[in-house]
Formats: C-alpha cells, structure tokens, sequence
C-alpha cells in the first residue's frame, strides 16, 4: 500500500502550518545563490497546495515571510517580494479552478504596493471557492498579532465596552489575525530547525509539532504523507490521561 492510501480520511488536522525553511542552505549546498532556492521553494508551494486540495485539508497556512525577515539583505528581500507577486500572477487561475481561497495574515500594510495590489486581487478572485484555504503569513509576527489583540480589547475596555472578566479564550480569538480560523492541529517545520520562531504562538497551544531534516525545495507530497501519517500515530490528550482518551473513544465510537 503507497501512503497516500495508508492515510486515514477521517482522521485529518482541519489545518496544516508549516514554516518552510531551507531555501537557502538547499541552494547553497549546490553551490547556488539563496535566492535560487527560494524559486524551487515555490514548486514545493505549489505541489503541497495542490495535495492538501486533493487530501481534503480545510486549512493550509505557510509561513513566507516573517516579520524578522525585512532584516535580510536588500537584494533577497526584493528578490522574496517579486517572486511573490509573480507566483500569485502565475498561479491565480489554477487556485481559482481547484477552488483555494487565498488570505492573508500578518502586517499587511507594510508589503510593497505592488504585493498588496496583486494579493487584493487574488483575495477577491477568489472569495467565493470552498475548497482548501490557503493562508499566507506575511510580514508575520506572532508576537505582534497578540500584541495588537491586547491592546484592541484594553482600549474597548477603557471605553467601558467590555469588562476585563469577559475576556477568555474565545474572545481573545476573535481579535487575532486567525479569527476565522480553527487552530492548527499539526505544524510541520523543515529542514532541521527545532524552533516556532514567533509563527502562530497562540494558535500552536495544542497542536502537534513535526520537524524534518529534508529542506523545503526537497519537501513534496510523499513528505506531506509521512506527517500526516506520523500525525496520525499520535495520540493528542489535550491534558487529558491515555485511559480517558480510549474510554471517550470508545464511548463515540
Ligand atoms: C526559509 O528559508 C524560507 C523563506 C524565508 C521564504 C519562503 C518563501 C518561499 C518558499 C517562496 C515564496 C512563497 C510563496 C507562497 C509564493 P531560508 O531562506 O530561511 O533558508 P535557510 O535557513 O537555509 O537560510
């Protein structure tokens, strides 16, 4: 049996996050510029897209660029946002044909004109689709998004709009970047780094956390398969014992 057949239908995370890192040590160790390995970084994008479509992920979010990464040299961060603007021109009528909804999280106002006005475009093209919701984190900063979450309730509760008891889990959500969003049940991490790297910190609390050797440009849909059929394996207890876990099990079965 191949393991795309092995996987469990029933039993799939509603969201996916992955960070994709690699690009550059993967150009580097064949003797390529960085930026090289963010262009086969893409076809990576694209064929994982494309199988979270086809698996029936609900929710896909990819971490492709951080709010740390304004600090690289000029030339990849141009090189990053142009490659962005193309693969988005390049990719529209596919997303739209295999009915992905495109959105954005992170600080939006600071890409170029250019990104925003291409990404405007490709949200509203793709507004109506059903299918696999693809979330781009730009300029993400997770610590900022709970940042600006905090500071959006404390001004309605200086107003007097709300009341500091009122404020739980479920109201916190809904001032994040993921308000319409269920939390990731599995976060796959490439290329060897053990680290979040201020991606989704809230949203991560319960999620399982897969890490791989293998670089992102190497990183393709038998990749994916071997997650989720690792994140499969897992037993997720949310706190809970092992022994509550299978007696609820049962009990739904
Ligand atoms: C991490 O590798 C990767 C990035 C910072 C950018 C990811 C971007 C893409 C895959 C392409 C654009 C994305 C879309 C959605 C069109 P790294 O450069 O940190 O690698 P390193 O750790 O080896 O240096």
């Amino acid at each position: 049996m191949n393991m795309l057949e092995s996987i469990d239908r029933t039993k799939l995370p509603r969201h996916i996050a992955i960070i994709m890192d690699g690009n550059g040590r993967w150009a580097k160790g064949r003797g390529e510029d960085r930026v090289y390995g963010h262009y086969e970084g893409v076809v990576s994008v694209r064929e994982i897209v494309n199988a979270c479509g086809d698996i029936g992920i609900e929710y896909l979010t990819l971490y492709a660029f951080s709010a740390e990464n304004w600090n690289r040299p000029k030339g990849e961060v141009d090189a990053l946002m142009e490659l962005l603007v193309n693969t988005i021109r390049k990719e529209i009528e596919d997303l739209r044909k295999n009915n992905v909804r495109l959105h954005i999280i992170g600080d939006f106002a600071s890409l170029p004109d250019i990104c925003r006005k291409e990404l405007n475009e490709a949200m509203d093209i793709t507004a109506s689709n059903t299918g696999l919701n693809l979330i781009l984190a730009l300029s993400y900063s997770s610590r900022q998004e709970i940042i600006e979450a905090a500071r959006k309730i404390a001004e309605l509760a200086a107003k007097g709009e709300l009341k500091p008891e009122d404020i739980n889990d479920g109201l916190f959500h809904k001032y994040l970047n993921t308000a319409n969003f269920p939390d990731p049940e599995l976060m796959i991490r490439t290329s060897g780094e053990y680290r979040i790297s201020n991606f989704l910190l809230y949203q991560l609390a319960y999620a399982e956390l897969y890490f791989t050797n293998v670089h992102w440009p190497d990183f393709r849909k038998n990749n994916l398969y071997e997650a989720l059929l690792n994140y499969q394996g897992r037993e997720r207890r949310f706190g809970k014992t092992s022994e509550q876990i299978q007696t609820n099990s049962t009990q739904h079965a």
